[in-house]
Formats: C-alpha cells, sequence, structure tokens
C-alpha cells in the first residue's frame, strides 16, 4: 500500500513532468531556469502573476525583482510572509526582452496552473494583472473588477493590478494598496 503523497510532492511530480514535456520551447532555449513557484504547498491563498523577468530567470524564483519586494511590503501590510502564500506565474520561461507572453503560450501553460491550483485547493487565488485574469477569469475588465472577489467553477478569485504596473503609478499604487488590504476580510468570509 502506498503512502498518501503530500501536496509538496504532488508538486514535485508536476514540477518533473513539465521539464519532460517541453511546454513553448521556443522560450525554453532563450530562458535561464523553469520558474515553477515559491512559497507554501499548504498555503491559503495563491498569488499568479505573468511570466519571470530577468532577476526571475536568473534566481528560478518568482517576483524576486523590485515587483516582488512590493508584493512583499504588501504581504507585510496583511501581517502575512512569503513563506504563508504560494505564488507562481502562468507562463514560467521568461519571455525574451520581458515582452508580454503572447495567447498561445498562456494557453499552453494553463493546464499546468490548473493543476497546480487543484494540488494546492487554495480557499482564494488572486490574479495579478490582466493575463493571469485573462486565462483564468475570461472577459473581465481589470479596471472595472479589481478588487471584487469572484466566484467560478467553485474556486474564489480576487482579480488585482500587476504590482509592476502599479510601482510607480501613485495613484494605481494606492488601490492596490487599498484592494490587498481587503484579502484578510475576505479569506474570512469564504
Ligand atoms: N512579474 C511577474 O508577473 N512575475 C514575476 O515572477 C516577476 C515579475
Amino acid at each position: 500500500m502506498s503512502a498518501t503523497k503530500t501536496k509538496q510532492q504532488l508538486l514535485d511530480e508536476l514540477k518533473e513532468r513539465i521539464d519532460a514535456a517541453n511546454v513553448t520551447p521556443e522560450l525554453k532555449a532563450q530562458a535561464t531556469q523553469l520558474v515553477f513557484a515559491d512559497g507554501s504547498a499548504e498555503a491559503e491563498i495563491v498569488f499568479i502573476g505573468e511570466a519571470p523577468g530577468k532577476n526571475e530567470d536568473e534566481q528560478g524564483k518568482p517576483f524576486v525583482g523590485a515587483a516582488g519586494k512590493f508584493l512583499n511590503e504588501m504581504l507585510e501590510m496583511i501581517g502575512l510572509k512569503r513563506a504563508d502564500i504560494y505564488i507562481t506565474n502562468i507562463v514560467k520561461y521568461r519571455p525574451p526582452n520581458n515582452r508580454d507572453p503572447e495567447p498561445a503560450e498562456k494557453e499552453a501553460w494553463l493546464p499546468y496552473l490548473q493543476q497546480q491550483l487543484d494540488i494546492i485547493q487554495p480557499k482564494l487565488i488572486v490574479t495579478l494583472g490582466r493575463h493571469s485574469m485573462d486565462v483564468l477569469l475570461p472577459g473581465l475588465k481589470i479596471s472595472q473588477v479589481h478588487g471584487q472577489p469572484k466566484r467560478y467553477h467553485d474556486r474564489v478569485y480576487l482579480p488585482l493590478f500587476h504590482p509592476a504596473a502599479a510601482l510607480y503609478n501613485g495613484g494605481m499604487r494606492q488601490t492596490l494598496i487599498d484592494d490587498f488590504a481587503l484579502i484578510p476580510a475576505i479569506l474570512k468570509k469564504i
């Protein structure tokens, strides 16, 4: 009889399957490494960004550059640490020169993101920016729905602006901070 696998073991196996599957080979060929995820497999909240940038590509972890620093600050404001959450991107290899991920690339990666979510089964999924919102909550406008929890296909989502977009835009920065502050109450309600 085999013991039940932990979520972390299942995620490790998924990571191996991704390596073997050769997803978006053109991106893979130009990237330093796969940027799979960071944080706890047992987290109640999963954050989903767009794609790794230069720092993430070099370090193999999501959100370790300027946007990540801002994200860490906002987590701290609501009493959370990076180790309390799970964080990943839709596209897991860095697009050249940080260009936007193409629709075909997002589509190629979506099944793997869905498997991550199926394993973790978080209470709340926070999408950061329009790219991760579009693949999981199609047809919405981020300017209209940011900060509003959405129940869709048995999961609860909170669409937020992307910290990189808000970093140097005073108004959007404050909006993102205000939206972030809603997270504890939303979690309590679920
Ligand atoms: N922006 C993202 O969307 N993801 C990262 O990992 C870093 C910056």
